[in-house]
């Protein structure tokens, strides 16, 4: 009945041996100068060893931050904004190649959203609009750091490459530069990354040409993106398809459909209390609309518990491929029970505690482990 879940696929020559992909999740399992620690490379082999076909990172900045002051209590992000990265990454990497996975770094760059203690200045972006629940503005980009971000951008994709991983994907979703720069709320700009949708694209390209520059036209480059901010002005449906397609004809590998900001939108990112089986996979129907525009892999995210409509959505082809994130938090081993024929849906409740302290704690389920809680 979920046979077609576990048919091997090829994502631009990576042969993934199933559909289930695990969604990038913030893990808190990074030293506090963003290196990543023999935890987490436990924790992704046990994903591996899971069944999980593809595992993305969370958003690595490409970037640097100010080493993290304990005191901040700020779970450290990892870190690829050098080249001294590369050989503790091929490690990680090796392991879950190992356990039979893929996998592929997530890149980020926080854009609006950036904390300013840790940047040591203000938060760059499109454009100068005020984050209201933080009381932050962002300075508006000049054409200098444009470049130089693409150029990190670049530089970090390389960095990926060579440590191994099968994969980059782009943070485009939930607020991040990325985002900042393809939604109407955040880009007023009125230069030529401004104003009609070709030029809020244009980031983006700008930033598939020059890496492709430095990596070639082969490496598979992946982007997840918001399909709807859900704040008034912001980007829409209709507008990230054309997007999209922009940015497949740029080189774009694969999308991941998203939606929601953490600075307006948050409950969207990750919606809670997912009870009926009609709450489950809520942005089907933006899949459903990029799927008509692109040709390219398309990832579905958000409220995927039940297989049976997991399969169905694939056999409708409405995604070409199943990403879950708080489903892996409470069960690792998920996809090796369904693989086992215990098809009971996935156990996450949806409460959201995990997604709740994920800026100040390490990632754990909070439903299975209560008592640690209290401590
Ligand atoms: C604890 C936690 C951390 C997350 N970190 C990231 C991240 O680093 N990058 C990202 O794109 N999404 C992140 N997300 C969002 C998930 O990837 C996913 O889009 C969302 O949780 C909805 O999928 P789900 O219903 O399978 O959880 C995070 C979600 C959770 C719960
Ligand atoms: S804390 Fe556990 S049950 Fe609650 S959303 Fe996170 S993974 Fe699911």
């Amino acid at each position: 009945m979920i046979q077609n879940l576990f048919e091997p696929v090829e994502i631009k020559g990576i042969q993934l041996k199933n559909r289930f992909v695990r969604s990038a999740t913030m893990e808190g399992m990074g030293t506090p100068d963003g290196y990543p620690t023999q935890k987490l490379k436990e924790y992704y082999c046990r994903l591996a060893q899971g069944e999980v076909g593809l595992i993305f990172t969370h958003g690595t900045m490409i970037e640097a931050w100010k080493n993290l002051p304990e005191t901040l209590g700020i779970q450290s992000p990892f870190s690829i904004h050098s080249d001294r990265y590369i050989n503790a990454w091929q490690d990680v990497v090796h392991a879950v190649h190992a356990g039979g996975a893929k996998i592929a770094m997530q890149i980020s760059h926080l854009g609006r959203q950036d904390i300013p203690e840790l940047r040591g200045s203000a938060p760059i972006a499109p454009s100068a609009v005020p984050i209201e629940e933080s009381g932050v503005t962002p300075r508006q980009m000049g054409v200098d750091d444009i470049e130089n971000v693409i150029e990190s951008f670049a530089q970090a994709c390389r960095r990926v490459k060579e440590a191994g991983f099968d994969a980059v994907q782009f943070h485009g979703a939930h607020g991040n530069l990325i985002n900042n720069f393809m939604s109407p709320f955040t880009n007023i700009r009125t230069d030529h990354y401004g104003g009609p949708l070709e030029n809020r694209a244009r980031f983006m390209t700008d930033i598939l040409k020059r890496t492709r520059q430095v990596i070639g036209p082969e490496y598979p480059l992946m982007i997840k993106m918001n399909f709807n901010d859900f704040v008034d002005g912001g980007l829409e449906t209709n507008e990230a398809v054309n997007i999209a397609g922009i940015i497949a004809e740029a080189g774009i590998d694969c999308i991941e459909v998203s939606g929601g900001t953490l600075s307006e939108s948050r409950s969207h990112i990750a919606v809670k209390g997912i009870k009926k089986k009609e709450q489950e996979a809520y942005f089907r129907e933006y899949a459903k609309a990029l799927k008509e525009q692109v040709s390219i892999p398309v990832i579905l995210v958000g409220g995927h518990r039940s297989p049976d409509l997991m399969a169905r959505i694939v056999e409708e082809g409405t995604a070409d491929f199943i990403s879950m994130s708080r489903p892996f938090i409470r069960e690792p081993g998920l996809i090796q029970r369904w693989k086992k024929g215990d098809l009971e849906k996935a156990k996450c409740i949806s409460c959201n505690q995990c997604f709740e302290n994920w800026i100040s704690r390490p990632l754990r389920c909070y439903v299975d482990n209560p008592v640690r809680e209290k401590q």
